[in-house]
């Protein structure tokens, strides 16, 4: 095997140069990505923003209009982009922890939160790994305290809770379609909006933030050429695991995860060749998720009834996307020998989050720091084992012996 084949640790789709020609044959029917996503999800809105964050931008500023409060409830485990749309919108930021061992909100803590704040305007629920949040623990809070609810579906397009689709069950919701989420345009994101009536509101807002900027985008399309040239195990080493293993040596974590996110995000249009791109390889959405499935299922029969260890899985009745599969050990010391094992196995062996959301450095004075004990107990023991298409059952039963061995 070759030293640098390596897995991505994630279930992103693969693109070849055909389906580049056919995207830019198609380009000009690009706009009607948001309507497949509106059919696909049954909503009343769709669009397409430049990236997950921008669209959780704009609904944030849209709320602005509809809630004179200004503070919004978000998990403690989340990606950090989310922590500076909220905040780049204007509202100010409280935090809920989640499970010690799975992504779900503690309700009784954001009752508490709620009854001791009249400003919070909304709840941001996290479908994280694919897996959807058990949304209906804060129906009573959300009903008692007029809360709009916002979920993030950026791992999760596709999964169901209780039969529904995720990104359909709030007031709005969005998808990421950047590089190693599934369906991708490299960078990109899809809003939503569950009322009718919200569809004139989320349309002036952006109108009145998105601009066309051709230099960005010029990138953008580069960037998306270049996924499809190395997304792929022989060349993945050199663009992936070389540059966080540089940083890791240097002992910066949150850029060898690639987490060193700024305020300043782009907010801007998104080319029809980009758009068209994702219209190519939507067709894919639903057999790609019965493979990660598969391997979720493989992995989760091997390793769920070991000592040691817990696997976040979706709940009864529930169908998670599973882009990943989580690995929650119970002791730190398991994690960091995992880390030691899996280097350079090129195994698809990987992190979620370096940190509970209220450790990053860079959100010092936007994020408070309460509510993150489960946050941090995760944060210190989770690892996650690919799903990837290119992921082959040899891959998969080293892995399982390797965790089994490093649970025990
Ligand atoms: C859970 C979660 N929320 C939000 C985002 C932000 O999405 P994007 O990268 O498309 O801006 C991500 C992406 O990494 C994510 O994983």
């Amino acid at each position: 095997m070759s030293i640098f084949r390596d897995i991505p640790p994630t279930a992103g789709f693969p693109l070849s140069g055909r389906e580049f020609a056919a995207a830019y044959r198609q380009r000009h029917a690009g706009d009607l990505l948001a309507q497949d996503f509106s059919d696909y999800l049954g909503v009343a809105v769709a669009a397409i923003t430049c990236s997950g964050t921008a669209a959780l931008y704009i609904i944030c500023q849209s709320l602005k209009e509809l809630s004179s409060k200004r503070t919004i409830l978000l998990p403690s485990f989340i990606c950090p982009l989310t922590a500076l749309a909220v905040k780049r919108a204007g509202f100010d930021i409280l935090l809920y922890d989640i499970g010690e061992k799975d992504f779900n909100g503690i309700s009784q803590q954001v009752a508490d939160i709620c009854a001791g704040s009249d400003d919070i305007a909304a709840i941001l629920v996290d479908h994280l790994a694919g897996i959807a949040c058990d949304i209906t623990r804060f129906s009573l809070t959300v009903r008692e305290h007029g809360l709009l609810v916002i979920e993030d579906c950026a791992q999760s397009l596709g999964a169901l809770y209780k039969g529904k689709k995720v990104g359909t069950l709030g007031d709005f919701s969005f998808f990421s379609l950047a590089a190693g989420k599934g369906l991708t345009m490299y960078e990109g994101g899809v809003l939503v909006a569950n009322r009718p009536e919200h569809a004139a509101l989320i349309a002036a807002t952006m109108n009145r933030l998105i601009r066309q900027d051709s230099f960005v985008e010029f990138c953008r399309v580069m960037e998306l050429l270049g996924y499809g040239l190395f997304y792929r195990p022989r060349l993945f080493w050199f663009v992936f695991t070389l540059p966080e293993l540089w940083w890791t040596m240097r002992g910066d974590l949150v850029k060898a995860l690639r987490e060193d996110f700024e305020i300043d995000f782009p907010v801007h249009g998104v080319s029809g060749f980009r758009k068209a791109v994702c219209r190519g390889a939507f067709h894919r959405i639903e057999s790609s998720i019965e493979l990660q499935r598969e391997k979720a299922l493989r992995y989760s029969a091997a390793l769920g009834g070991c000592a040691g260890l817990t696997i976040v899985q979706e709940a009864p009745g529930d169908r998670a996307t599973y882009p990943y599969v989580t690995v929650v050990f119970d002791l730190p010391e398991q994690k960091k020998t995992a880390l030691k094992v899996f280097s350079g196995s090129g195994l698809g062996v990987s992190r979620i989050y370096a940190l509970a959301l209220a450790d990053y450095s860079y959100l010092r004075g936007i994020v408070p720091d309460m509510n993150s004990s489960k946050a941090r107990m995760l944060a210190e023991r989770t690892i996650t084992l690919s799903t990837s298409p290119f992921l082959q059952e040899h891959d998969m039963e080293k892995t399982i012996s390797l965790v089994k061995t490093i649970a025990r």
